[in-house]
């Protein structure tokens, strides 16, 4: 252990994580996440899990590798843009664009093949699974493709308390298994930055787990709490790159803001995730590669870029959604840009096809979070219509399992 940071034996690699905790000693058996540890855990729980993930591992690893080989493209471009990702030589805006147009079915299927690839070189097999807590959707903004929006006044509105907030997370970390949490609502000023922090504080003290806040523009002082409290990590997406069309989307809010907001927040130390929605009315291709520009040059360690999904209660109810090759090109570019990122699969992306998530994985994704919020608010979380019906959070889980296994990952961040 130096400086804060701790090396860890992961299945025989030497892995660096930073110590978060002051029970940690050297020797001591752990639960690392997002590049942290979370939790110190007993030598006999430590023998359990590396008990079943010898035995599960090496066939895990062997299944991806079967899947993830890269096929050649027949554009010649094509071919020397992956082939210079491969050495490390990102593509440029221009190539950036070019790949999210690409039409040929052999150029598409080596796009996301490739993409696969090189996920599978930089970061093995190794899939995030996080569990979002959804406590308010209560929100001050207007956005106009939001169905939590401030004018749907068809929507139910709900806000959880903090006590059955930190029931929720408790629940998520001590009877689920999942080590890392997103806590996410509308922009709701009932929550004060020390009821923020409040909830932030409890959650660590109780659970052995990374905390994600997902709570918009909530500012500055409300960022400094929540870091005091122990979060570590923050989920705020800038939505589109395009300063006219974040105008148009967001009435009396600037892109400028919202990028401070995240710089802010990445400056405390917050781990970032963020992105944007794809098919938006009026967004170009070229829009869509500097959204995954500015999203590397915010650091981001994590990219969330979803489709639109049209309301039937906001003004773009009648505009058209994405294809889903929209949005797998776009995981895929993301990936030839950023190799070592943790790109999500988002559940939107599930509502343009059943197995939307497993063609995700395919395309380069490496990360995905499954929804833990309380069934009694569930449904009204109404970002964008036909949510799935969400089964029970356990069988939510088994299939997400099932899935992994079957294209040979390893879930990183939630029990065995
Ligand atoms: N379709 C898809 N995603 C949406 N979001 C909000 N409305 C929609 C929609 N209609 C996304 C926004 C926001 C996140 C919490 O939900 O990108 O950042």
């Amino acid at each position: 252990m130096k400086n804060g940071v701790a090396e860890i034996d992961y299945f025989g690699e030497r892995k660096h994580a930073l110590v978060d905790s002051p029970e940690i000693r050297a020797g001591d058996f752990v639960y690392a996440q997002a590049g942290m540890i979370v939790k110190k855990i007993s030598e006999k729980e430590a023998a359990a899990v590396l008990c079943h993930w010898k035995k599960a591992f090496p066939e895990l690893r062997r299944k991806d590798e079967e899947l993830s080989r890269r096929t050649p493209a027949a554009a010649e471009w094509l071919e020397q843009v992956i082939t210079r990702s491969f050495q490390g030589k990102p593509p440029s805006k221009k190539e950036i664009e070019k790949m999210l147009g690409v039409e040929d079915a052999a150029d598409v299927a080596a796009l996301y093949s490739a993409a696969n690839e090189l996920r599978r070189r930089q970061l093995k097999n190794s899939c995030c699974v996080h569990a979002i807590i959804e406590f308010s959707n209560y929100c001050r903004n207007d956005c106009a493709y939001c169905g939590i929006r401030k004018s749907n006044s068809a929507l139910q509105r709900y806000r959880m308390s903090v006590s059955e907030i930190v029931e929720a997370a408790d629940y998520a970390v001590n009877k689920l298994g999942f080590k890392a949490l997103v806590l996410q609502s509308g922009e709701d000023e009932h929550y004060s930055p020390e009821t923020l922090a409040e909830i932030v504080r409890k959650i660590r003290e109780k659970c052995g787990a990374v905390v994600f806040v997902s709570v918009g523009e909530a500012g500055e002082d409300a960022y400094e709490k929540m870091w005091e409290a122990g979060a570590r990590g923050a989920l705020i997406r800038f939505e589109t790159s395009d300063p006219a069309l974040y105008a148009d989307l967001h009435e009396g809010q600037e892109l400028k803001e919202r990028l401070d907001c995240i710089r802010f927040a990445a400056k405390l130390g917050f781990l970032i995730a963020t992105g944007g929605l794809i098919g938006l009315p009026g967004q170009s291709k070229a829009s869509l590669a500097q959204d995954i520009l500015l999203t590397k040059e915010l650091g981001a360690e994590m990219f969330s870029f979803g489709p639109f999904i049209p309301h039937s209660q906001t003004p773009l109810a009648s505009h058209q959604k994405p294809a889903l090759d929209d949005v797998l090109k776009l995981l895929a570019a993301s990936r030839l840009a950023e190799p070592n990122a943790k790109i999500l699969v988002t559940t939107a992306l599930e509502k343009l096809a059943a197995d939307g998530r497993r063609k995700g994985f395919m395309a380069g994704a490496n990360s995905f979070m499954i929804s833990t919020t309380p069934a009694k608010y569930f449904g009204k979380y109404d970002l964008y219509p036909g949510k799935p019906q969400r089964d029970e959070v356990v069988e939510e889980i088994r299939k997400a399992q099932q899935l992994l296994q079957e294209i040979g990952r390893a879930p990183t961040d939630f029990g065995v």
